[in-house]
């Protein structure tokens, strides 16, 4: 008897459910790693773009967003939470894992490690692009005194350039003047090799590429090897059976979402309205206002 082939039932794939958030827009790229490597996942996205950038805030703030929006992630099904987001997971990651010790959190942090293994006799230093934020941080202190030794390694803040993406858009001629002006002590010391610290950066490739003219580093992101690492935990989920969605929500500007995630090659459809998250209420008996800093304007 011949089988029929039927339409795949996607009901009942085996689709963990993974949770992944931003400030805003840079995130789509390690969602995009992430898409590729789990094609059969619910993946749910969260862009914080109306409290961008986080780079240029204190670990307060950040921690305070990121709890909001991990707690949003966990309502809509989150098994497994990507902090996809060099600031983020550089000054929250501690207080998220101890609040949320049963779930798996995976972060992302400059790959300073890989940067300096790959050196060679010969070669020039090691540049690094990030966020004021994650360059003040104690863990980019530790994993730099960890890796460096006495390598060449010139850390350029870029503050105001994650911004930049974000309501310019990654190919603004002032997004563009500011990338290469943080490019351009990292062009004249020679640089072999630059790290790009900070999610929104990989979506500036053509622009970092033009700022350096003919000596184009070797440009290092660790989108992939997050989303390696993401796959691994979701494949030690409790099985969960349901559709492969994508499905990302944005308290920022949809059209230029879905023109970078387009770009990207995801395919976002519709992008839902982030809502207002709320601070948790207190525990009882905590002091007034333990639960963080007031919030901006953004919260009226
Ligand atoms: N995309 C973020 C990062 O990787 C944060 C950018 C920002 O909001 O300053 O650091």
């Amino acid at each position: 008897m011949t089988r029929i082939p039927q339409a795949r039932d996607t009901t009942r794939t085996s689709a963990p459910c993974v949770g992944v958030f931003d400030s805003g827009v840079g995130g789509l790229t390690v969602l995009a790693a992430l898409h590729r490597r789990l094609p059969h996942a619910r993946l749910l996205y969260a862009a914080d773009s109306a409290y961008a950038p986080y780079g240029e805030r204190d670990a307060a703030y950040v921690l305070q967003r990121c709890r909001l929006l991990t707690r949003f992630l966990l309502r809509q099904g989150a098994q497994l939470v990507v902090v996809a987001c060099n600031t983020a997971t550089a000054m929250a990651m501690p207080e998220l894992r101890s609040e949320w010790p049963q779930l798996p959190f995976v972060g992302i942090e400059p790959a300073i490690k890989p940067a300096l293994a790959l050196r060679a006799a010969g070669d020039g230093p090691v540049g690094v692009l990030a966020t004021p934020g994650t360059l003040g941080s104690d863990r980019f202190r530790t994993l730099l005194a960890r890796h460096a030794g006495d390598a060449a390694v010139l850390l350029q803040p870029c503050p105001g350039l994650a911004e930049a993406v974000e309501t310019r858009g990654p190919h603004d001629p002032a997004t563009l003047a500011l990338l290469e002006r943080f490019c351009a002590p990292l062009r004249e010391a020679r640089c072999t090799r630059v790290v790009l610290g900070c999610t929104h950066y990989p979506l500036l490739l053509d622009g970092i590429r033009a700022a350096f003219g003919d000596a184009v580093p070797t440009l290092l992101d660790p989108a992939d090897a997050v989303a390696a690492q993401a796959s691994r935990l979701a494949g030690e989920l409790p099985q969960t059976h349901g559709t492969p969605t994508l499905c990302v929500w944005s308290n920022g500007e949809p059209a230029r979402l879905q023109r970078i995630a387009a770009a990207l090659g995801l395919p976002v459809g519709a992008v839902l309205a982030l809502p207002t998250l709320e601070a948790a209420p207190a525990p009882l008996g905590a002091p007034a206002g333990s639960h963080g800093p007031a919030m901006s304007h953004h919260d009226a």
